[in-house]
Order: C-alpha cells, then sequence, then structure tokens
C-alpha cells in the first residue's frame, strides 16, 4: 500500500472519527436534555434537591471527554504527518498563484494553467503567490495549502486515476476570486512525457493559448467583452488614455511598443477607468513568448473570416492598405476610421474626419479626395454591393481607432 493511499484514508478516517463522536455526542446530550425537562419539571419535582458530591462522577466526566479529545488529536496529528511527509520520488512542479489563476512551472521550465501530472507519480508542489493570499484547493486529493507571496509553502499527492480534478481558491481574494478554477489532469506517464516534451499542445491553440497559459484571459477577454481588465480584441492600434503614477493623463496609441509595456509594468501606465490590480510580468514570460503575444495583438483582425475582411481580399485593397498601420502604396486600414485626413480636393486641401461617409467616397470615388503625400493610384469600387460596401466600412472600422486629436 503506497504511503498517499494512507494519506487520503487516514484524512477520510479522522473525517468520519470526528463525525461520529459529534453525534453520538449531539444525540447523547439532546437525548439526556429532554429527559431532564420531562423529569425534572415542577410538576414532577416541585421541590429542588441538593446533589452531593460524586467523586466517581467527576473522574468519568474528566476521563471520557479527555480520552475523546486526544483520540481525535492523535487520528489528525497522524493523518496530518501522512500529508506532509513528502516521497523521496516526487515529481515537483512549481505553483504560481496570481490573481485570478494559477501557472504551473515543470522541471524543464514548461508552464501551464492547468495541472498535468503523470498517474501513479507522487507530486510535490512547491507553492507561492504573485500578488495576495490564495489557497491551493483539490478535494479530490484532500489538498488545502494557503499560497503566500514571498513565502513557499509545499503540498503533496499521488493521482492514482486519470481523470480530470477541481483545482480552486479558497480563500477569497478579490472580485474575481471565483474564477480560480482550473484542473488538475492525470494522463498516463507516457502522455505526460510528450506533453512535456512540448509534443502535444494543450488544446491544439496557438499563439493565442499564451493568453491563457499566463492568466490574462481571466481579466482580459479576447472577444471584445468587458472584463476586469481592458479586452484584448483589436486592441492594437486603439488610443488608450493612460494614468501615469503621479496622477497626470496621456494619450497612446496602442502600438507594439506599448503593449509590451503594458504586460512588463502594468500599473506603470494604468488605462483610465480602470484599476490597478495587474502584477508586472517581468521575469514570468519568456521574451520569444512575450514578442509572441504583442504580435499576436498586433496581427489581430488580420485573419477574420467577416465578410468586410472577405470583400478587402477578393478586391485586392490588401495588396496596397495594410491592416497592421504600415504604409505601402495607400494609408493603412488600421487606424484608419476617425482619424483626420489631409486630403486634396478639386486641387484644395483640406481636413476631413475619416467617418462612413468619408469611407465610403474613397471607395467610390478614390481620385476625387485623395489623401495628401499618395498618388492617384487606386481605381473606383463603384461596382461594389451595398453590402459588401457596407461590410467593408464595418470592418475597417473595427481596426482600431487613432488618437482624438
Ligand atoms: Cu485566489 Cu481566491
Amino acid at each position: 500500500m503506497s504511503t498517499s493511499v494512507d494519506a487520503v484514508a487516514k484524512v477520510d478516517a479522522t473525517f468520519l472519527l470526528i463525525l461520529g463522536i459529534s453525534v453520538v455526542v449531539l444525540v447523547l446530550v439532546t437525548a439526556l436534555m429532554l429527559f431532564f425537562v420531562w423529569r425534572y419539571h415542577h410538576s414532577r419535582h416541585p421541590e429542588p434537591e441538593h446533589a452531593g458530591e460524586s467523586w466517581w462522577l467527576e473522574v468519568v466526566w474528566t476521563i471520557i471527554p479527555t480520552v475523546l479529545a486526544v483520540g481525535m488529536f492523535w487520528f489528525g496529528w497522524d493523518s496530518y504527518q501522512a500529508l506532509r511527509a513528502v516521497p523521496e520520488n516526487a515529481l515537483e512542479v512549481k505553483v504560481e498563484a496570481y490573481m485570478w489563476g494559477w501557472n504551473f512551472e515543470y522541471e524543464n521550465g514548461r508552464r501551464s494553467n492547468i495541472l498535468y501530472v503523470p498517474q501513479k507519480t507522487p507530486i510535490k508542489l512547491t507553492m507561492t503567490s504573485r500578488d495576495v493570499l490564495h489557497s491551493f484547493y483539490v478535494p479530490a486529493f484532500r489538498l488545502k495549502r494557503d499560497t503566500v507571496p514571498g513565502m513557499q509553502t509545499y503540498a503533496w499527492f499521488l493521482p492514482k486515476e486519470q481523470g480530470d480534478y477541481d483545482i480552486l481558491c479558497a480563500e477569497y481574494c478579490g472580485v474575481k476570486h471565483a474564477n480560480m478554477l482550473s484542473t488538475v489532469r492525470v494522463v498516463p506517464e507516457e502522455k505526460y512525457e510528450s506533453w512535456l516534451a512540448g509534443e502535444l499542445d494543450e488544446e491544439g491553440k496557438g499563439d493565442e493559448a499564451l493568453f491563457e497559459t499566463y492568466g490574462c484571459t481571466s481579466c482580459h477577454s479576447l472577444d471584445g467583452s468587458e472584463g476586469v481588465g481592458p479586452t484584448l480584441y483589436n486592441i492594437y492600434g486603439k488610443t488608450r488614455i493612460l494614468v501615469l503614477p503621479d496622477g497626470t493623463q496621456k494619450e497612446q496609441i496602442a502600438d507594439k511598443a506599448y503593449l509590451r509595456r503594458a504586460i512588463l509594468y502594468p500599473n506603470e501606465e494604468l488605462v483610465q477607468g480602470y484599476e490597478a490590480l495587474m502584477a508586472s510580468y517581468e521575469g514570468v514570460i519568456p521574451e520569444d513568448e512575450l514578442l509572441r503575444m504583442v504580435n499576436w495583438m498586433a496581427n489581430q483582425g488580420v485573419g477574420d473570416a467577416s465578410l468586410g475582411r472577405q470583400v478587402a481580399e477578393d478586391q485586392g485593397c490588401l495588396s496596397c492598405h495594410s491592416t497592421d498601420g504600415s504604409d505601402v502604396a495607400g494609408p493603412s486600414f488600421r487606424g484608419l476610421y476617425g482619424s483626420m485626413r489631409v486630403v486634396v480636393e478639386d486641387g484644395a486641401e483640406k481636413s476631413v474626419v475619416a467617418d462612413d461617409a468619408y469611407i465610403r467616397d474613397s471607395i467610390l470615388n478614390p481620385k476625387k479626395i485623395l489623401t495628401k503625400g499618395y498618388g492617384e493610384l487606386m481605381p473606383a469600387y463603384d461596382a461594389l454591393s451595398e453590402e459588401e460596401l457596407l461590410a467593408l466600412i464595418d470592418w475597417i472600422k473595427t481596426l482600431g481607432v487613432p488618437p482624438s486629436k
């Protein structure tokens, strides 16, 4: 019999013992109480009488509770010892808790946000927290241990059977405490090895999965919905109002340099309207992964399968207009909508805002309102259907808005 069978069995035995004793005591006390109420009611017992000393009674009611208390303590102590005695051959996994998720780091540096473990191998968890107190809780393994910033705690368990087991946070840690739900995934030894070697992706996803791995998605949605932090959906090229540590504000276009700073030093430039809840990822995300994440944000929308995007591809718009802010033959679509354009109309220069009407005109009759600095290269796309035109304009709108100056 392995030690872990002991640990889990001992915890359960202790629980049952205490439960059993409590039930017996509850029943006994309640029954006696009812009996006394009946027996010593003043109708049956009008004259109170003095009960004398009883030596044996005192001994009995001292010894019985002492035996019960010491017995419960002994079982508790024994199971606690089993929970704390990590087997020599245990596989070590580092656990970092943060608001609001878990990060697991394995022996070879691989990270994940669900805990992968090989079956039938004792696992030692070395735990800490990045921000506030959390508590690593896996009921299936009778495991609960606080994670404390600046301190290491540990726990261990033996996953006997394959399957998914819930991980919860058992320490109230803020508004998204309940979101700290994760999974212990127990897989066969060989599968664990190939997963660890990176041959198997968690869910077969690309760089998008990094945002889950590092827990970004618990606060930042990827689909535009509101979260504790700003959504990452089409964040690239958008204008942010930032609040600096001294309270001053500045406008900033979300370019690659900004996105990188926002991940590494989130509280140096806080987006207006959001709280300083995010911890720095400096030293947490390796450089190559950080680049992939920033690039993923910059290229978002490019893989968008919307009709507007389809029209832009079919009509060849993208050979002259980039979606990433770079200049090709024509102005980039990124950040176009809402920006101020200096256009040349009938030989005269004027400033206009790139609103729906402007974009429509410049597609249908590009030579009439030519953006200053660009040549008359673009043909009129007046063969587009109204539906295609609207979809195209809508799609351009999603590619970010420039500073409102
Ligand atoms: Cu972390 Cu509650």
